[in-house]
Order: C-alpha cells, then sequence, then structure tokens
C-alpha cells in the first residue's frame, strides 16, 4: 500500500446500521467504492477505522499496536463470545488462556475428535434412512452438539439435547442480529452457560469425572497466572468456546451441500477419495462463502502507518475474507 496521506473517510454521523444491513459487504463495497484498503467511518458513536488485506492484517495482529480487551461490541460479547473468555485477553493472559485451549489440541485428540465425528454421523444417517424429509441444517447442528460434548467430556441427557442444540446455535445465529433475536441468543447464552457452570462445580466437587484429556477436566482445573481457578463463569465460557464454534460447523456443511448443488462435478472428483483435493474444496468453500465478516480491536497508543494517523482507543476492523 502507498502513503497515500489522508485517510479516505465515509462522511455522515454513524454507519451501524449499514454494517449490520451490508454484513459482510459493507468493508469490501466501501473498500470498493474509496477505492482504498483502509478508510474511516463512525460506528456506535465513534470514529472507527475499516481495513483489509495482507498488509493490514499484519498490522492489526501487531500486539504492541492493538489490544482486543473491550473491542468486540457488547452485543457480540453477549451472544457469542460470553464475558471474559479468551477473545478479550491480550499479552502474557493471553497467552495463558490460548495454551489451556493448545492443550487439548494434541494429535490423538484430534483423531479422537475425528472418529467421534464419523460414529456420530454413521449413526445419524441410519435414522435418516427411515426419515421421510431431512432438514440438513437442524440434524448437522445436532450431530455437532453431540460430537462436540463427548468430544470435550460433557455429559448430556438424550431428553436435554435438542434444547441444548438449540441454546448454543442461537449464540452464533444471533451474533448479528439486532431486536428480539439479539435477545434470543442472550437468553440463550445464559441458559447455555448455567448449564455448564453447574458441570464445572460438580467436576471441581468430583461429582462426576470426566476423562483427564478433556476440554471440561482440563478448563476445571486450570490455574490463572496468579495460581487461582478460573473463575467458574469463565471457565464455563471457555468450554463453550470449544462447543459452540463445532456446533457452528453446520453452517458450512450446509455450504458445502450448497456448492456441491450448485457445482456437480465436484462431487466426482470429490468421491475419487483425493484428501488433497477435498482439502482444497473445502478451503474453497470457506473462501467463497465466508462466515466472520470481521474481527475488531482497539489501537493501544497513537501510530503512524503509511502516512495514516492511528489514535490511541480507536475501534479498528479488519476484513477478515478474502475477495
Ligand atoms: C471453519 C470454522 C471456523 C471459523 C471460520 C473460525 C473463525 C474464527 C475467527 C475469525 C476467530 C478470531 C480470530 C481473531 O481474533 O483474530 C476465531 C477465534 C477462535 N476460534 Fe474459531 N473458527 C472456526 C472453528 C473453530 C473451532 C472448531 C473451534 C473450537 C474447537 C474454534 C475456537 C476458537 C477460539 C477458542 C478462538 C479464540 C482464539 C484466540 O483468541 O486466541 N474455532 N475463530
Amino acid at each position: 500500500m502507498s502513503n497515500a496521506g489522508k485517510m479516505p473517510k465515509e462522511e455522515g454521523i454513524d454507519h451501524s446500521v449499514s454494517l449490520i444491513r451490508e454484513g459482510y459487504l459493507y468493508i469490501l463495497n466501501k473498500r470498493r467504492s474509496f477505492n482504498s484498503d483502509i478508510f474511516e467511518t463512525r460506528l456506535l458513536g465513534k470514529k472507527a477505522i475499516c481495513m483489509g488485506g495482507k498488509e493490514a492484517a499484519e498490522l492489526f495482529y501487531d500486539v504492541e499496536k492493538f489490544k482486543r480487551k473491550d473491542a468486540a461490541p457488547n452485543r457480540v460479547v453477549q451472544t457469542l463470545f460470553g464475558k471474559n473468555g479468551v477473545q478479550a485477553l491480550d499479552g502474557q493472559e493471553h497467552q495463558h488462556r490460548k495454551e489451556m485451549f493448545m492443550s487439548i489440541m494434541s494429535h490423538e485428540e484430534l483423531t479422537r475428535l475425528t472418529d467421534i465425528t464419523k460414529k456420530q454421523w454413521a449413526l445419524a444417517t441410519t435414522k435418516w434412512e427411515k426419515a421421510d424429509q431431512v432438514i440438513l441444517y437442524e440434524e448437522a447442528k445436532e450431530i455437532l452438539f453431540r460430537t462436540a460434548c463427548e468430544w470435550a467430556g460433557v455429559p448430556v441427557q438424550a431428553s436435554e439435547t435438542k434444547n441444548l442444540t438449540n441454546y448454543f446455535s442461537a449464540m452464533f445465529e444471533s451474533a448479528g442480529a439486532i431486536g428480539p433475536t439479539h435477545w434470543m441468543g442472550r437468553n440463550a447464552r445464559n441458559h447455555a452457560e448455567k448449564w455448564m457452570q453447574e458441570l464445572i462445580e460438580h467436576v471441581r466437587q468430583e461429582t462426576i469425572t470426566p476423562p483427564e484429556n478433556t476440554a471440561l477436566y482440563r478448563f476445571s482445573g486450570h490455574r490463572e497466572l496468579d495460581g487461582n481457578l478460573l473463575e467458574t463463569e469463565v471457565a464455563a465460557v471457555e468450554v463453550i468456546n470449544i462447543i459452540r464454534p463445532i456446533v457452528a460447523i453446520a453452517v458450512f456443511i450446509n455450504f458445502i451441500t450448497l456448492a456441491l448443488h450448485h457445482y456437480p462435478e465436484e462431487r466426482k472428483k470429490l468421491q475419487a477419495g483425493d484428501e488433497k483435493y477435498a482439502e482444497m474444496f473445502i478451503q474453497e468453500v470457506r473462501r467463497f462463502y465466508p462466515f466472520f465478516p470481521f474481527v475488531t480491536a482497539l489501537v493501544k497508543k497513537d501510530f503512524t502507518w503509511n502516512g495514516y494517523q492511528f489514535e490511541k482507543g480507536t475501534l479498528t476492523l479488519l476484513k477478515h475474507w478474502k475477495n
């Protein structure tokens, strides 16, 4: 990006509604109309910077220049992320919490997750053979919820599965919404957090004993840098941070199905069983049907980049997908 001096600016009082309405396309549309990878706007009553592209992404992840604490809009915290989870941490605290997440991402554990996933899909497809119709998105969410819970060591009664799946999916389905859908998302998060907090208390009192390699066991026993156990509320947010994104993959399963419908020639190529091709196909689905429009951070201290001024405290959005 060349040194362009003054940052292009979207005029007007506030553009939060355009951002919610246009979603993924907001930053892309404006980048095109300004013919710039960076522009200034106003969101939630304050100056904000939107940017995209490789150089901007490198800048955005510079921990000396940006912080994530308090950057996510409250409505996203109340539905998608939960309070005081890994997404809002910086520096050493982030590193330490991230290590807790990475401790369950070993090759062995990921193989176990793959095996559980295969088993849960096989169980479901056997059931579908007798069904008149299958609503793939709804089924996929439930399969993935069962998979995620089994992997995370979280016990679920059969009678609770449907309700809990709905709570977990409402968190990501409502994240960008306003009005009743947003409130449904908040309500769902409250229910899911309460359920998870009780499980964590049980693990701590040893009234339930999940396997030691699981998220429920590890996060319940995780200690902060000060040596204290995670607060129960935070441990619950973090176990949910494992289960919720796995359930959200149902969205991609639908995108994959849509892609196979629109591009039927791909089916044969995938049926040939070449794993490398399958990986390429999946990455293309992720690129073509993006899921997460942008990530947010706050400018940590004043700095200049490519001739543009970034002032401390400015909300900055990075477009998170290729176009
Ligand atoms: C294809 C599916 C997925 C997509 C598109 C996706 C997307 C993202 C994005 C955009 C971020 C934010 C990165 C940032 O702050 O810069 C993120 C963070 C995160 N994701 Fe995912 N994710 C996916 C699957 C998953 C799964 C399956 C899990 C859990 C098993 C997961 C757990 C997390 C966690 C814990 C974080 C926070 C990491 C941190 O703050 O360091 N994600 N994800």
